[in-house]
């Protein structure tokens, strides 16, 4: 028997559980591009776009994903023959190195691995191992979204500062926006670059750099700038078409619109409290499932775990057999394993991944707990018992 009723949900690290009211707000007639509510709508965004990733700077958006807003970021900081130092604690920042290298960029990588998060002290004896001013821009990921690690983005600034590196600190919170705490302007952040379809929970397209005055001055040096990726008409428009380099995406406007709305009313604080004390639920349930058999979170050390993902391993060919049962058989979609071995690697089949951000409560993470518990059931899964009761212990101190 397949399910083929009943609502499903899709608990993948992103794109994210969409909210009705997002929905709803986006299914309305086309508006005008010329004049009107829309152009209103769209600057409203901004004050509200900065509340989220609490920056008091700029912020420019484009109709990307963050693909592309990764190159985004690189066009308005860097040119061809540049250095830069990406600190990878995952795939994602490898991405971003690629994507840097295609530039023409000159990338050094100091690699953190798959299951820990950024060594600020590697980060020193590296820096200080080279000229001062050799690299323009250090890029790394606050969240990397494959191996559910959270970078402590304060101490790589901090450790910056110590030795007067000169560099941009730029930092992808494409997983992390409006999940775990971010403060843009108070960690000293340069660039930031997001997404709408995680935290802010609209549909993939809007992708947003976010940068201060230090790295507007910078991009200022750039011999050249390309016209669709430049930063400043975005942020300094004359007339509305700059906002985004042409037309605008219009529905995505009015589902933002909708979404910060919601966020604002929870008050971002909260929206990070939210994610915390779900994440700590998950992680409550793996302690007991993993007190025998195999499983394991792939991040040891708590305050290095993510609010907005968790990477798991089951080992063998577990981790597919398990979203397999449940895609089929329980309507619930988890997160396949993303980078965690090489193609063809038996390991790659063993690890899994829950998305666990923006429109997510209480009955949606005991579900998925549920449905995760009954699967390995199905599958046959040795696991420790008590997990669903020791989430709800943290799920009912609220
Ligand atoms: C941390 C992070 N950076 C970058 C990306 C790439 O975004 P996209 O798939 O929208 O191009 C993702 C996608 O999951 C991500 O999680």
């Amino acid at each position: 028997m397949t399910v083929s009723s009943g609502q499903t949900y899709l608990a993948i690290p992103g794109p994210s559980v969409i909210p009705e009211e997002v929905l709803r707000s986006m299914h309305r007639s086309a508006p005008n591009i010329y004049e009107g509510e829309l152009i209103e709508i769209t600057e409203s965004l901004i004050p509200d776009l900065n509340y989220v990733a609490r920056s008091s700077g700029y912020v420019a958006m484009y109709i990307a994903n963050g693909h592309g807003i990764w190159e985004a970021a690189l066009s308005n900081a860097v040119s061809a023959g540049d250095h830069i130092l990406v600190l990878a604690t995952g795939r994602f920042a490898h991405g971003w190195a690629e994507m840097a290298r295609k530039m023409g960029v000159s990338v050094d990588i100091l690699d953190f691995g798959k299951n820990r998060a950024v060594d600020v002290q590697v980060l020193n004896e590296k820096l200080n191992s080279e000229p001062k001013s050799k690299y323009k821009a250090i890029l790394m990921t606050h969240v990397d979204t494959a191996t559910s690690v959270k970078n402590d983005i304060a101490s790589v600034r901090k450790t910056l500062d110590e030795i007067e590196c000169p560099a941009l600190l730029a930092v992808d919170c494409i997983a992390s926006l409006a999940c775990d705490r971010f403060e843009m302007d108070h960690w000293g952040v340069d660039i930031m670059v997001a997404a709408c379809q995680k935290g802010l929970m609209v549909p993939p397209g809007i992708g947003f750099v976010f940068f201060n005055n230090r790295a507007k001055e910078r991009q200022k040096n750039l011999t050249k700038v390309s016209a669709y990726w430049d930063w400043e008409p975005r942020v300094n428009p004359n007339l509305y078409y700059e906002y985004f380099c042409g037309t605008a995406p219009t529905h995505h406007i009015y589902g933002l619109r909708t979404a910060l709305d919601m966020i604002k009313a929870e008050k971002i604080e909260e929206t990070w409290q939210r994610h915390e004390i779900l994440s700590r639920a998950i992680w409550a349930a793996m302690d007991r499932w993993s007190l025998v058999g195999d499983i394991s979170l792939n991040i040891e050390n708590p305050s290095d775990r993510s609010h907005a993902v968790t990477s798991i391993r089951l080992g063998g060919e577990n981790g597919t057999r398990l979203r397999q049962w449940l895609q089929t058989k329980s309507g619930l979609t988890i997160g396949i394993s993303l980078g965690m071995s090489e193609p063809g690697d038996p390991d790659g089949d063993g690890f899994v991944r829950f998305g666990h951000m923006g429109h997510v409560n209480t009955q949606m993470i005991m579900a998925l707990l549920g449905a995760v518990e009954t699967g390995f059931k199905a599958i046959g899964y040795n696991h420790g018992n008590g997990a669903l009761e020791a989430a709800s212990e943290i799920l009912s101190s609220i």
